[in-house]
């Protein structure tokens, strides 16, 4: 990725924090006002920003409205003005150093607010394919002077993720059905945050998502609910979340790594789980018990707790398998991919050591279909190449 990132910007690991900081007051919140001013406060956060509002296009009265400006009461603009108005003309972002110089800037919001726009970063906000509001940032603060690139980035972040909650505030508010909407908006920001998880550790293609695809196989032939495959699909997303806690150098090592360097990988598994610790719903419940427990072995020799058999959540059961065959079956970077049959052999040879004989069970009987999205042709086998040796 060639990113334009100044040195002040947020690690994406301090932006997971303060998604975790934020999740519990979004997903306590209803009222579509009080949304609108966390999600600006965690985007002012994010980007770093002096101003942020999530502007909402009000359809009856052809305007945008946002309730809380930071310090300033509702505001309402013409769906045309601005910068916002472009944004959600052009469905494009706006990333500008200096308003005063950009003949899309409307003043007059300045003049009211008796403030002074300098740096302004717009992103349209969208849910199921429709806009219905803009994000806005308004005068970066701190050591810089203008956005970058990867605020930008951050402010699409955050604009699916209002997005989504908003919607389903609002949905929720006209169908009564709040519980399983905002069910849903969880589970968008835990597919958000498995992508920061997944863009920190630079695993190749989608590991993430074929480790819940391949759970979730797992969790159906196991005999699981349908509800149970789903939360396992959501909560696998988030199995390698610690490892935004791990420093690049040991995270984006080539080599092997060093015992000591091992045991600082090692704790990626404590730190996942202890973000999720405190969550009440059972989706990130789950997510915290696969978080903590997917290095676990069926023989007890595993990490970080030595559990044994079936004191092991089986939700981490099942994702420590997918997990393992991904890792196997894919590239990483301190290792090549192996070929299908060693996976196999592998897999069968672990059977009751690290995992529980059933789901290797499962696995074998149903190869060809688990294998199958590491097909076709081959995609993640380097056909001819050895597996590497590895302790
Ligand atoms: P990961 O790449 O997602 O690998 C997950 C698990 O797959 C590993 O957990 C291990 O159980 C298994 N696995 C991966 N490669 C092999 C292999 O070549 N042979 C066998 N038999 N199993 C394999 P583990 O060992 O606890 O590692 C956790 C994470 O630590 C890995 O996640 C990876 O991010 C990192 N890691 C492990 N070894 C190395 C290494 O030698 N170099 C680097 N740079 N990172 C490593
Ligand atoms: C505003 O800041 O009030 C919206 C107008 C604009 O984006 O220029
Ligand atoms: C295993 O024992 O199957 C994997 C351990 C490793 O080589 O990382
Ligand atoms: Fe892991
Ligand atoms: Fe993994």
């Amino acid at each position: 990725m060639a990113y334009q990132v100044n040195d002040t910007d947020l690690r994406d690991s301090q932006v997971a924090d303060l998604l975790f900081e934020y999740m519990p007051k979004i997903a306590a919140e209803h009222r579509t006002d009080s949304l609108l001013l966390l999600m600006a406060d965690l985007g002012r956060r994010i980007v770093q920003a002096d101003r942020c509002s999530l502007w909402l296009i009000d359809e009856e009265r052809n305007e945008l409205w946002t309730k809380v400006a930071h310090g300033v009461n509702e505001l309402r603009i013409p769906l045309t003005a601005g910068f916002v108005g472009y944004s959600l003309k052009t469905g494009q972002p706006v990333l500008v150093e200096d308003a005063y110089q950009d003949s899309r800037f409307d003043r007059r919001s300045d003049l009211k607010n008796n403030y002074h726009t300098t740096s302004v970063m717009t992103m349209p906000m969208e849910s199921e394919g429709r806009v219905m509001g803009v994000f806005q940032a308004i005068n970066k603060i701190g050591d810089n002077v203008f956005f970058s690139q990867k605020d930008l980035e951050h402010l699409k972040l955050i604009s699916v993720y209002s997005a989504k909650t908003i919607e389903s505030a609002i949905r929720a508010q006209k169908l009564e059905h709040k519980a399983e909407e905002l069910e849903s908006a969880h589970m968008e920001l835990i597919r958000i945050l498995g992508e920061v998880s997944e863009f920190r550790s630079q695993e190749v293609g989608d590991h993430i998502h074929r480790v819940s695809e391949i759970s979730r196989m797992l969790a159906r032939y196991y005999g699981l609910s349908e509800e149970q495959q789903k939360l396992i699909y959501y909560a696998s997303l988030l199995h390698d979340l610690g490892k935004v806690g791990i420093p690049d150098m040991v995270l984006k090592k080539e080599g092997r790594l060093t015992d000591s360097e091992y045991t600082q990988m090692k704790s990626h598994s404590v730190i996942g789980r202890t973000l999720l610790r405190d969550s009440r719903t059972d989706l990130l419940r789950m997510a915290a018990d696969i978080a903590g427990a997917h290095h676990e072995r069926w023989n007890g020799n595993g990490y970080p707790d030595r559990l044994e058999g079936e004191n092991i959540p089986l939700a981490a059961r099942i994702c420590s398998v997918a997990d393992v065959l991904d890792a196997l079956a894919c590239p990483r970077c301190y290792k090549t991919a192996w070929l299908e049959e060693h996976v196999r052999e592998e897999m069968k040879k672990s059977r009751g050591t690290y995992f529980q004989p059933e789901l290797i069970d499962i696995l074998m009987d149903h190869w060809d279909e688990f294998y199958s999205c590491y097909k076709p042709n081959g995609m993640f086998i380097k056909k001819g190449l050895l597996p590497p040796v590895k302790a």
